[in-house]
């Protein structure tokens, strides 16, 4: 028995990057907050998995498929001989271990598509934008979930094995993972390290972060640019703006609704509801908005037109759904889904001068202008006493 190279560098660099972008991955697949890095890890991990597709035909010896390719058959048998403790020791994978690897790489391909597909859905971002709408992109999103919890539960089987096999053979399998090194007879196949596939492919995913965050950071809003790095709350990087598709805009309605307030894109309730605002014009709120008959007529039909029916971001579709048909809510502010978004949000939230009233949509979503209040461009600004503090180049202003 001799200290033998078995696991070239490719297959353990893919092997470490995969277990920690999952990890990772998992870490990260709650709330909008770190959905870039999220998004990141699901296309590595895609794009790792098709290395290793290659890698199972170019790889040395034991990284090869043909190395390990044993039947489900194979697989039940040698978990047989495990539990007798009579199993053999294999020096590259063995059969029960291999299957796991298949159903690890599998489920990897079908995360990474169902995830594309969320994001397509839920998002109207990324690859598959537009494939689905947002009532389907519930199930989908489910799927995806459910996939990757699968997947967890197979990485804690493959880790079982690990440990299993490892305490039967009286060797650290983890350990040879990492260093590549096992105790071999001397007739097993020769594995040199092939460092340069290690390099080109350490390389490309490096360069596939590099371009990645340089994208997300260019897409991300900047709040308060007249902070410097430092002051900047830390809470809101790496915040990217997943930027949905533009909106139709009209600037007839832009300047006649714009003029006392910021305008509220229709999408933001059902096209009653605009009906109604302009049949009640001359009790706005308390005022009397005035308009003649041609332009009460014109912006009634660009709001109509977007209305929430449309479903044409996801918000739409979210307030759509949660409004009761026989309703007809006259505020944004008052229908069940923008109550049940905003409940959390503190009173001194409220209360901070930058926010003042709850229809300052503006205030908190970078985007509100345009409408599509993505889930990346909303950021709470920061409480008031912090910003004060902060040396902005307005305060010397009156
Ligand atoms: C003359 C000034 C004025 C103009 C012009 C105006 N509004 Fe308003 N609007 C108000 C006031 C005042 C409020 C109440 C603000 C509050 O209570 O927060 C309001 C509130 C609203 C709200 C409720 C916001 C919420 O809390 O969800 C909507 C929706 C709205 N306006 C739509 C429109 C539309 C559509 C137009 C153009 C057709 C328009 N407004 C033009 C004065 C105006
Ligand atoms: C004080 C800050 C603040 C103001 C003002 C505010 N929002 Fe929000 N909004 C939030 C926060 C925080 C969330 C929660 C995000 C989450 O749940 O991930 C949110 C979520 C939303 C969402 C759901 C986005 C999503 O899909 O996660 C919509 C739509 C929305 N707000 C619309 C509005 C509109 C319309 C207005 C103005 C009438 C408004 N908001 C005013 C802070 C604010």
């Amino acid at each position: 028995m001799n200290r033998t190279l078995i696991w070239d560098l490719p297959t353990r660099l893919f092997h470490w990057t995969l277990a920690g972008s999952f990890a990772l991955a998992w870490l990260t697949s709650e709330g909008d907050r770190w959905r870039s890095i999220h998004v990141f890890l699901g296309y590595l991990m895609l794009g790792l998995v098709l290395f290793r597709l290659v890698w199972g035909f170019a790889g040395s010896h034991f990284s090869r498929f043909s190395s390990f390719w044993f039947g489900p058959r194979a697989a039940a048998d040698y978990l047989k001989q495990v539990i007798k403790r009579q199993a053999p020791r294999h020096i590259g994978h063995n059969p029960t271990g291999s299957l796991a690897i298949y159903l690890l790489l599998a489920l990897v391909v079908v995360i990474g598509i169902t995830g594309i597909l969320t994001l397509g859905a839920d998002e109207q971002h990324g690859l598959a934008t537009a494939w689905f709408g947002f009532d389907q992109a519930r199930y989908i999103k489910k799927l995806h979930e459910l996939f990757a919890t699968l997947m967890l539960l197979l990485v804690g089987v493959h880790l079982a094995g690990v440990v299993v096999e490892s305490l039967l053979h009286k060797e650290n399998l983890a350990r040879s993972m990492l260093t590549g090194f096992k105790q071999a007879a001397a007739d097993t196949p020769k594995t040199t390290s092939r460092a340069l596939v290690a390099a080109l492919l350490l390389l490309a995913m490096l360069g596939f972060g590099f371009w990645w965050f340089s994208y997300a950071i260019a897409n991300q809003v900047d709040r308060q640019p007249e902070l410097s790095q430092t002051q900047r709350p830390v809470e809101t990087e790496p915040h990217v703006k997943f930027v949905g598709k533009q909106l139709p805009d009209n600037r007839q309605w832009r300047d006649e609704c714009g003029s006392c307030h910021a305008v509220f894109y229709p999408a933001l309730l059902p096209a009653r509801s605009w009906q109604k605002i302009m049949a009640e014009q001359d009790k706005h709120f308390g005022t009397d908005l005035g308009f003649d008959k041609a332009t009460s007529d014109a912006i009634l039909k660009f709001m109509v037109d977007n209305a929430a029916e449309n479903h044409a971001v996801e918000a739409a579709f979210k307030i759509d759904r949660s409004i009761p048909a026989k309703t007809t809510p006259l505020r944004i502010t008052e229908t069940p889904y923008w109550i049940r978004k905003h409940r959390e949000i503190t009173g001194s939230d409220w209360a901070n001068p930058l926010v003042k009233s709850k229809s300052n949509c503006a205030a908190c979503h970078t985007d509100a202008d345009a409408g599509t209040f993505e889930d990346g461009a909303m950021q709470i600004p920061d409480a008031p006493a912090k910003a004060a503090s902060a040396p902005t180049p307005n305060a010397a202003k009156p």
